[in-house]
């Protein structure tokens, strides 16, 4: 028999276990235990005890509990001593009628369990009253955690805790929530609310009035934010004091040391509460728009009041009517960070003591010295001191030495082979030293680098390996061994990132197509190598002439031509490829020996030079001519020179580009043609196409082209070409691109001439002629002289569009002999007029357009005069597409 707490339990008292190993069929004793909660509430008579064992309960429909205990005789339902069982409704599909447990009877003391995964509240208080729920966890419930309602009257709510709740409505799940229809006389005690989707406590209130909620040592954090730390879209407040749809109705309440802090919205907020309001020592902290938020009238007798408050970070908006005494925010106090022991609000995530109440933290208690301490007004609360404090904390001089803040500030630098770190000192009066912790992993699996304490709040690193990534974390510890939590986390990579010196003492020497190099040995140990880079303009456009990096300080360039000057500049390069910035330049112009005056060709004017050194014995004047190094030019120069005499050096000019380019497009062909270049040494052309303007050219001919014209067959109609053509000399030398051309390839319009012996000839009133010359095919239609005389043809069009219709006629008459086109029928054109020739000998055409759709066309040209048509010698219909067709 176990009966406890200040029960006076009747004799007859039982006590009962559930284990989810158990059965149902068994008596429900420790030893055979029952396996289900409602299976123990039904055997359970008042006074009695049920005993939850550790582990998981895995429950797919609610509990309902409904039995009621009396104020002498409670019902009680406790976790098993030393053991935390887990209530897991996780398989429930999210639904208003999926709550985890009902209760709605009264006189229940449930204590130590877990509620989780519910398909709505985690617990839903309905009704019941008088009722302790101690020390239990609310959490991923798919409403609020805790609601309570339906007319719950003097629960007392202790030490417990309700987070990441949150419903996929996006809008209603709190943490606790006294609301809607909730009775008076309802109280929270160190209870937590954190990282749920709507609000930490909601008491939004609907058909209820004037009643009474208190809240005391009450903490609501972060809400508004997921389990994931992301921004839910829920509202986001702490305390939600009330509201109502009609504005009329009164939730009063009474928060007493209540904290709240970085919620997503308010800290405290009346949410058109009309009740009262009172708010004694309670501390707000940085809540994300108002940390005590107040603004609107309240009901006549209603009062807010907000005394010996505190907020650090953020701002209020509080009604004029508000009644505001000591609190922080008003004269004389003046709040900062020094005001508090701590500002990291990260411990109060930490778990409970082992009597379920609050851990003991350090944020937000003053500090001493604070003028906040003392400060406050006497609401008959007790206190240290001459006064009050304000806040939630009342200082106290004890002799808990806490153990230093986490360190701040801290960085990491990566370097070759080493890691910088610093941090901010700390400012604990009795502070020994540092320690520093390493990890390959971020987050976890740290390890101490320093042997003993660090007393410079700074440490490096230097047993690294480059390319590796370093988490870190600091802490600081007191005279006492006492060491902070861990600082925040910062990571670093060192890396080799140090460039070697920059090449000195490069130096040219030039030959004969040769420019020979050569430069200072660099002496960095991690040297890989050197790149050479030349241009032909200074102190740009550098290209690397090597492919792999040179292994010894020289290099021998024999892709030079002789005459033109080159500029070389060097880099050095080490093993994690990074490369030095560029050695000084240094220009050389490989030329043969003798051509001193520089042309290419030893000629004359080097003859000149050289006689004007001959037998001079000074090593300055006669560098250049003096290839022995002997400081005279003599006989040794001299047959060195003649050796090159004349010798005519490669040509290196390429012809000019070619002009006057011009593309014809025709049906899947491009005709192009340019002027001829007048180079000597010519010897053809090259043609370039792109389908983009300005780049992307791709050569068309195999072998060079002889003459100035091209046809490129291999296009498709529709597509733009864009052309350019090249000359080349018999140095392969090739000219720049020419001026750019473009066309676009297409097939032709179709063009029929019918005459009178033709397909798609059809008649005529009157005769086909020959007596008159000129005429083309067999002959000409001549009409009867009358009106409405005709000619027929017939066609299939085959394209919509515009169709010209063009005949040929003679006119040796006086006058015009106009005539109607006529087609399927309806008079298309009329009065087309067929002008007067000099005779019947002299033929001319006439045209007029017509728009045509596709299908079979019976044409007929009808005279409109009494004197007929003209002679006509064929019809000639010029489209988009046509053929022809049989007569209709
Ligand atoms: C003359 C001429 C005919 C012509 C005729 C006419 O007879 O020879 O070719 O058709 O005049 O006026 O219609
Ligand atoms: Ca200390
Ligand atoms: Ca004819």
């Amino acid at each position: 028999m176990v009966c406890i707490f200040f029960v006076v339990c009747p004799a007859y008292c039982s006590d009962y276990f559930v284990d989810p190993n158990g059965n149902d069929s068994n008596p429900g004793t420790i030893d055979y235990p029952f396996a289900t909660i409602p299976t123990a509430v039904t055997a359970a008579t008042a006074g009695d005890t049920i005993y939850l064992r550790g582990g998981t309960h895995i429950y797919t429909t609610t509990i309902s509990i409904s039995k009621d205990g009396t104020s002498g005789s409670r019902y009680y339902m406790f976790a098993y001593p030393g053991e935390r069982p887990v209530l897991d409704f996780s398989a429930m599909a999210e639904s208003g009628s999926n709550r985890g447990i009902i209760l709605s009877g009264d006189y229940w003391h449930i204590k130590g369990i877990d509620v989780y995964g519910a398909g709505d509240n985690g617990m839903n208080i309905s009704g019941g009253s008088y009722n302790i729920i101690e020390f239990c966890r609310f959490y991923e419930n798919h409403d609020t955690g805790l609601q309570i309602g339906g007319g719950a009257t003097y629960n007392q709510i202790i030490n417990c805790d309700s987070y990441y709740n949150a419903d996929s409505s996006l809008e209603n799940a709190d943490g606790f929530a006294p609301k809607l229809d909730i009775g008076t006389g309802n109280y929270f005690y160190g209870c937590r609310s954190w990282q749920n989707l709507d609000d930490g406590y909601d008491g939004y209130l609907r058909p209820s009035d004037g009643i009474l909620t208190t809240y005391e040592n009450c903490w609501a954090f972060k809400n508004g934010y997921l389990k994931n730390g992301q921004a839910s879209s829920g509202d986001g407040n702490g305390f939600k004091m009330g509201g109502s749809d009609d504005k009329t109705l009164r939730h009063n309440v009474i928060l007493i040391n209540c904290l709240s802090f970085q919620n997503a919205v308010k800290g405290f907020d009346q949410n058109n509460n009309k009740g009262s309001m009172t708010l004694y020592n309670c501390t707000a902290f940085n809540n994300g728009s108002y940390n005590y938020n107040i603004p609107l009238a309240l009901a006549s007798g209603s009062t807010a009041t907000l005394t010996n408050c505190v907020y650090y970070l953020g701002s209020n908006s509080l009604g004029s009517f508000v009644v505001q005494t000591t609190n922080s925010w008003q004269s004389p106090f003046s709040v900062s960070s020094g005001d508090f022991v701590s500002v990291d609000p990260s411990a109060a995530y930490g778990p409970r003591q082992a009597d379920g109440s609050l851990p003991d933290i350090t944020f937000m208690h003053l500090a001493a010295g604070s003028d906040l301490i003392d400060g406050g007004t006497d609401v008959g609360l007790p206190y240290n001191g001459s006064a009050p404090d304000l806040g939630c904390y009342e200082y106290t001089v004890s002799n808990v030495d806490y153990p230093p803040a986490s360190p701040a500030g801290l960085s990491a630098t990566g370097y070759n082979g080493s890691v910088g770190l610093n941090w901010n000192d700390n400012s604990e009066s009795d502070l020994d030293g540092y320690n520093i912790y390493r990890s390959t992993t971020s987050g976890s699996g740290y390890s101490k680098l320093n042997g003993s304490l660090l007393s410079n709040s700074n440490y490096t690193d230097d047993s690294v390996i480059n390319n590796t990534t370093y988490y870190y974390v600091v802490t600081a510890v007191d005279v006492n061994e006492h060491e902070s939590n861990y600082s925040s986390q910062v990571s670093a990579t060192p890396a080799d990132t140090d460039a070697p010196a920059t090449p000195t003492g490069l130096i040219a020497g030039a030959g004969d197509q040769i420019v020979i190099l050569g430069w200072n040995d660099n002496t960095e140990p991690d040297l890989a190598g050197y790149n050479i880079y030349r241009s032909t303009t200074s102190g740009s456009g550098y290209i690397k002439l090597n492919s792999s990096l040179l292994s010894s300080p020289d290099y021998s360039d024999s892709s030079v031509t002789n005459t033109i000057t080159y500029y070389y500049v060097v880099t050095a390069v080490d093993t994690s490829s990074n490369e030095s910035a560029h050695s000084g330049e240094v220009t050389a112009i490989p030329t043969i020996y003798g051509d001193f005056i520089v042309n290419g060709i030893v000629e004359i004017d080097d003859l000149a030079y050289l006689c004007n050194l001959w037998l001079v014995n000074d090593c300055e004047a006669t560098t250049l001519a003096d290839i022995d190094d002997d400081c005279t030019v003599n006989f040794y120069e001299f047959s060195a020179f003649a050796n090159n005499w004349m010798i005519i050096p490669p040509d290196i000019n390429a012809p000019a580009p070619p002009t006057g380019l011009s593309a014809m497009a025709g049906d899947a062909t491009v005709s192009l043609n340019w002027n001829d270049n007048s180079e000597s040494d010519l010897t053809g052309y090259n043609i370039y196409r792109s389908t983009t303007s300005g780049s992307g050219y791709s050569k068309l001919n195999s072998s060079l082209l002889s003459t100035s014209d091209y046809t490129d067959n291999s296009v498709i109609n529709g597509t733009t070409y864009y052309y350019v053509v090249t000359a080349v000399d018999t140095s392969a030398n090739e000219s720049a691109y020419s001026s750019q051309v473009s066309t676009t390839p297409a097939a032709p319009v179709t063009s029929i001439t019918i005459q009178e012996n033709t397909d798609g000839y059809c008649g005529i009133d009157g005769t086909i002629d020959t007596n008159h010359n000129g005429y083309t095919g067999t002959g000409f239609a001549n009409t009867t002289n009358d009106t409405g005389q005709s000619i027929d043809w017939s066609i299939n069009v085959l394209a919509t569009g515009t169709y010209t219709f063009t005949w040929r006629y003679a006119n040796g008459s006086t006058t015009t002999r106009p005539g109607n086109l006529i087609i399927n029928g309806s008079t298309v054109v009329s009065g087309i007029s067929f002008p007067v020739t000099s005779d019947w000998d002299t033929w001319t055409t006439v045209s007029t357009n017509v728009s045509l759709t596709t299908g079979i066309k019976s044409i007929s040209l009808e005279s409109t005069t009494s004197d007929g048509l003209t002679n006509i010698d064929y019809v000639e219909i010029t489209g988009p597409n046509l053929t022809t067709a049989t007569c209709q």
